[in-house]
């Protein structure tokens, strides 16, 4: 796998700094609240795995998959719930946890979705976030790091469903895509 990688962009030590950056954050700012992760599958998994064991405070985890029609590099906006929640979210305080925001347009459905709901609140994790691609806006709670427009891998995130068990997110060479 590590041949397909052109540079490395964030290594292991720091996306594990920075995760318990945000971890010691989100303990405190929902200290004494109930707290509800949202894990979006398949991306945020890993991230959420470090991200969890970082905060002190009680909490419960749940999980979805939303999948956006379109070719691997756009996405449509059209969104579809691939799986949906087990929790009731009614009164409950959310964090989403996401591997990458790049158009915005999934967060910004999945967001809409669970306040429609009845969610107390609904806020947005994120490790990694490509704001040049930006479609529609949203507004990132805990941010990791801004990348530039380059397509990355590893941590979690996938070319193909490959790479995502890579420690480090890395750029993919362009030789494994425009074949
Ligand atoms: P958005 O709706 O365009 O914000 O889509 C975000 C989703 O696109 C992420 O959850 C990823 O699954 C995927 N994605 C965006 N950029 C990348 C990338 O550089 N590598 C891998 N997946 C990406
Ligand atoms: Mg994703």
């Amino acid at each position: 796998m590590k041949k397909d990688i052109e540079e490395v962009l964030l290594t292991k030590q720091q996306l594990a700094q920075k995760t318990k950056e945000l971890g010691a954050e989100i303990s405190k700012d929902y200290e004494g609240k109930n707290l509800l992760l949202i894990s979006l599958l398949k991306g945020g998994v890993v991230f959420t795995a470090d991200l969890m064991r970082e905060i002190t405070i009680p909490l419960d985890i749940d999980f979805m998959a939303v999948s956006s029609y379109g070719d691997l590099s756009s996405s449509s906006g059209i969104i579809k719930i691939v799986k949906d929640l087990n929790e009731d979210v009614r009164d409950k305080n959310l964090l989403i946890v996401e591997d990458i925001i790049d158009s915005g347009l999934t967060l910004k459905f999945v967001k809409n979705l669970l306040e429609e709901r009845g969610a107390k609140s609904v806020k947005i994790c994120t490790i990694l976030d490509k704001p040049d691609r930006r479609k529609v806006e949203v507004d990132i709670d805990y941010l990791g790091f801004k990348i530039k427009d380059v397509f990355v891998v590893g941590y979690g995130l996938d070319y193909a469903n490959r790479y995502r068990n890579l420690p480090f997110v890395g750029i993919l060479k362009e030789s494994v895509y425009k074949m």
